[in-house]
């Protein structure tokens, strides 16, 4: 999840997307329902300070992906990730860091399971990198890259914590890039092969899977923004990985429940609330087709076996989608996973901006980042609210779903004082705010399982490199040495015993 994101219509409409694509998808005759927004316009204060519990069995976690800790990039047989290409390329990273060594959790795992345990935690999603299994992205398993998987959810099952598995964090073999990457509709089933290999060798310990990390924000950032691995920029091929994603999300979940049929496998989506910048209808009218881009891309063709219909002007020819594909697409995730970080303010485009780009079907939204809030080091709206909304919202719309929060947290660069001592108060207001907006959430009715924090580690951040600390514990990049921070020592507590206390306490 990135802010770039919220570019997305105007790089679509720049790049003149609505001339060159003939035919529209189906539904597009449907006018884009203008429902009022339930995410509200009002500007009143949220309150946080109050005391939370959470339920008895409430996941405490962290999340963690492969690219971004295990380093090794190319040990045990592992094969080259769009990643490794990408971050080796001068230029991509604003940094010129790479993924080779990271946080070494390749090496240090046991480690970073201490971390865990010191930190009270009681779930761990991480990534497995495909190219560790596949390193060609087909063929058998390694099972050099298996075992180092299999020795991990070990030792978390004895540590009485529990693996939550995401198989797809971005690093795609590069091989398969080569071969066309996520446009190529032959990823339906490799990524089905994939998934199947995976769930044979770890499914006897592994029950809660996560399919795919954020599918918009891969598809756009590496398809269309080109910000990101593999970095293109052209619109057929975003469009077409989309779709391809979706078929993939339903083959992969197939898959897995063949294998394992009792297993709960659902998706990470990176959602963010979009409000409308006025009561205009224009402005609700454009938040609307904000959320659909946003948030229910890949979420109603898995749960309603449809694009959403604020999405009418997608092309289906350009998309790829042939008869029969709905269907496929069509997967009862057993849970809906949520990371977010900010919410999106959305408005209509200018008339200006209307005149420049005729088709009034293709309705340029405006994404922005809200400003009232404080902002983190990445420049990203702390804005509590943002959780409870879209929680409440998903609630509501999707019937009561099985929630996870898969990650949520905050960019702070404080390091150790002169004692070793890392007081990031700043990452335990966002945290604690964010709790407290959740659990409102949930004594409104929302089933919510878990909370992970984003992240474990300090870690490598994409474009970012390491100049972004995300973590509970920080790690020096030089020595790979660990140190929690304040922020992990509260979490911990609030871990243990299961409830936020108020803010004074
Ligand atoms: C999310 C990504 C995660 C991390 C956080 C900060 O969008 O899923 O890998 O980079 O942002």
């Amino acid at each position: 999840m990135r802010p770039t994101r919220r570019k997305f219509l105007q790089s679509l409409l720049g790049a003149g997307a609505g001339a060159s694509l003939p035919i529209l998808c189906s539904g597009c005759n449907a006018a884009p329902k203008a429902k009022a927004s339930t995410v509200g316009t009002t500007r009143r204060s949220f309150d946080t300070s109050g005391e939370a519990v959470f339920p008895k069995g409430f996941f405490w976690g962290t999340s963690t992906s492969a690219y971004q800790i295990e380093g090794a990039w190319n040990q045990d047989g592992k094969g080259e990730s769009i990643w490794d290409r990408f971050a080796h390329t001068p230029g991509k990273i604003s940094t010129g860091d790479t993924g080779d060594r990271a946080c070494d959790s390749y090496h240090r795992w046991r480690d970073d399971l201490s971390l865990m345990r010191s930190l009270n935690l009681s779930s761990y999603r991480f990534s497995i990198s495909w190219p560790r299994i596949q390193p060609n992205g087909s063929g058998p398993a390694s099972s050099r890259g298996i075992d180092y998987y299999s020795r991990l959810v070990d030792a978390l099952i004895e540590a009485r914590i529990r693996p939550l598995v995401t198989l797809y964090h971005w690093d795609l073999p590069q091989a398969l890039e080569d071969a066309g990457g996520w446009p190529n509709r032959d990823h339906v089933g490799r990524f089905a092969d994939y998934v199947r290999l995976v769930a044979q060798r770890l499914g006897d310990r592994v029950s809660d899977w996560i399919l795919f990390n954020e599918p918009d924000a891969f598809t756009e950032l590496g398809y269309l923004d080109g910000s990101h691995a593999p970095g293109r920029k052209s619109i057929l091929d975003f469009l077409r990985a989309t779709h391809v994603v979706n078929l993939a999300q339903g083959e992969g979940f197939r898959a897995l429940k063949a294998v394992r049929p009792d297993s709960r496998v659902g998706t990470a989506f990176s959602m963010s609330p979009c409000e409308p910048a006025t009561t205009s209808e224009n402005d609700i009218l454009a938040a609307e087709r904000a959320h659909a881009i946003t948030n229910t891309w890949f979420l109603d063709p898995a749960l309603r076996g449809r694009y959403p219909e604020a999405l009418a002007f997608l092309p289906e020819t350009a998309m790829g989608i042939k008869s029969g594909d709905m269907e496929k697409t069509r997967t009862p995730l057993d849970f809906i996973g949520i990371n977010l970080y900010y919410r999106t303010i959305c408005s209509a485009a200018s008339a200006l901006e209307r005149a420049a780009h005729a088709q009034e079907w293709l309705f340029p939204v405006k994404m922005e980042e809200g400003q009232q809030g404080p902002k983190t080091d990445l420049g990203w709206e702390v804005w509590p609210k943002a959780l409870y909304d879209m929680v409440t919202r998903i609630t509501r719309d999707y019937n009561r779903p099985v929630l996870e929060i898969t990650e949520s947290g905050c960019s702070y660069n404080d390091g150790p004082d002169a004692n070793g001592v890392i007081s990031d108060t700043r990452r335990i207001q966002y945290h604690r705010s964010y709790l407290a907006a959740l659990s409102r959430a949930m004594a409104e009715g929302a089933d919510v399982r878990s909370y992970h924090a984003w992240s474990l580690l300090d870690n490598f951040e994409w474009s970012k490199g390491y100049s972004q600390r995300f973590g509970l514990t920080y790690v020096d990049f030089n020595s790979e040495k660990r140190t929690v921070k304040d922020s992990g020592k509260w979490y911990a507590k609030i871990a243990a015993e299961n409830r936020l206390g108020k803010v004074s306490d």
